[in-house]
């Protein structure tokens, strides 16, 4: 997705959502109870087959065209009997096709696998199910007994300062939030006027595409993209390749420290959700230290509906909750917060996508 005219209105967006939920609901009704529950419990073998097609690299091995098992096998070193049952079960959930001579090609989904693909889940699949995560995610019992995070106790430091010391592990993240910030960046850009903005600071912008995105619809404006020097050391590349790189100056340092100041708008997309209350408050005063009393501030996360209805910031709430104790919060709740730090929350502009933007400005 790069450009605002494929991006349906939050309205249809939000109605196919629903339907997609109901016809869910359905598809549980008409399986009895305990299977309905076991299909739940078991949902973790399908994310990780998906994992190890992304490790393997089967669909950057089929981008050529179809192979047979054998072929198949011999590109990505696997087995061939053990790996043509991984494509059964992964072919049985939709993702990859077995042709009527056997070979076994692409598919829409499985094309979104391809490590070249213009919004590749790759690195998500390799990060998301690599055994670090899946090790964090089994001690959630132990977050919601105690209400804290796990990876001080399991790593001995913070996630952040755990990637200082993983550098593959944080280059995938990296990687990730790169290529899940393009899935959604589309609908950010739709869903709110960035326009306006002469200059535009990105804080925790990482490698800066959301920025690259704004910029690119808005020929006027200027950007600042300030993240760790670790982070910001690989952004030249994605801005360069956005052509915006000549409208964006790259700062480095944290956000607990200081916040770049000038800005007419400060966009902190899903970094608020990354810390509890006390640290989220921290990083909002440091923006609005920044600030002055003119520029706006605008958060970009998944603020939790109201209803009941599966939503995607309900499970990246629990993942919040694993890393640092964070979490994912309502529109109250970010009012409450942006007080706090000494904003008036002005608006929450829902998108296509589960993202909304929070706006705010100087009380
Ligand atoms: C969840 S990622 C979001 C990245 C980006 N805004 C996006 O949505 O794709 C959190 C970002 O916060 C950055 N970050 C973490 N601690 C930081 C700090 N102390 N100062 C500045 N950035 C920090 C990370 O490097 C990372 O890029």
């Amino acid at each position: 997705m790069s450009t605002s005219a494929k991006v349906p209105p939050a309205k249809l967006a939000r109605a196919v959502e629903w339907s997609r939920h109901h016809l869910y609901r359905l598809h549980q009704r008409l399986t009895p109870a305990p299977a309905a529950v076991l299909e739940m419990i078991v949902a973790g073998w399908t994310s990780q087959a998906v994992t190890v097609a992304a490790q393997l690299g089967v669909a950057d091995a089929l981008a050529d065209g179809p192979l047979s098992i054998d072929d198949l096998a011999a590109r990505v070193d696997a087995n061939p009997d053990a790996l043509r049952r991984l494509m059964r079960a992964l072919i049985s959930r939709g993702i990859f096709r077995r042709r009527r001579d056997g070979r076994y090609e692409l598919n829409t989904l499985a094309h979104a696998l391809r490590s070249d693909a213009p919004v590749s889940m790759d690195s998500a699949a390799r990060f998301y199910g690599s055994q670090e995560q899946r090790e964090r995610w089994t001690l959630l019992v132990d977050s919601i007994r105690t209400g804290d995070g796990v990876v001080a106790a399991l790593r001995g430091k913070e996630s952040f300062d755990y990637f200082d010391e993983n550098p593959e592990l944080a280059e995938l993240f990296n990687q990730t939030m790169t290529s899940v910030s393009k899935l959604t960046d589309a609908t950010v850009v739709a869903g709110y006027d960035f326009s306006v903005y002469p200059t535009i600071v990105d804080v925790g912008g990482g490698h800066g595409p959301l920025l690259a995105a704004i910029l690119a619809t808005a020929p006027a404006s200027r950007g600042v993209l300030y993240d760790l020097p670790s982070v910001v050391a690989d952004a030249p590349g994605v801005l360069r390749a956005q052509g915006v790189a000549d409208r964006i100056q790259i700062v480095e340092g944290s956000f607990f420290d200081r916040v770049p100041s000038g800005g007419d708008a400060y966009i902190l997309k899903n970094i608020v959700h990354d810390w509890p209350d006390e640290k989220a408050v921290q990083i909002l005063r440091n923006v609005r230290a920044a600030v002055g009393s003119r520029a706006n501030v605008l958060l970009v996360e998944f603020v939790i509906p109201e209803h009941d209805r599966d939503f995607p910031g309900k499970w990246v709430d629990l993942e919040m909750l694993l890393n640092l104790g964070a979490r994912e919060r309502t529109a109250a709740d970010y009012r409450k917060l942006l007080s706090e730090a000494g904003f008036r929350m002005t608006r929450v502009a829902q998108t296509a996508s589960p993202l909304s933007v929070v706006e705010a400005r100087p009380a």
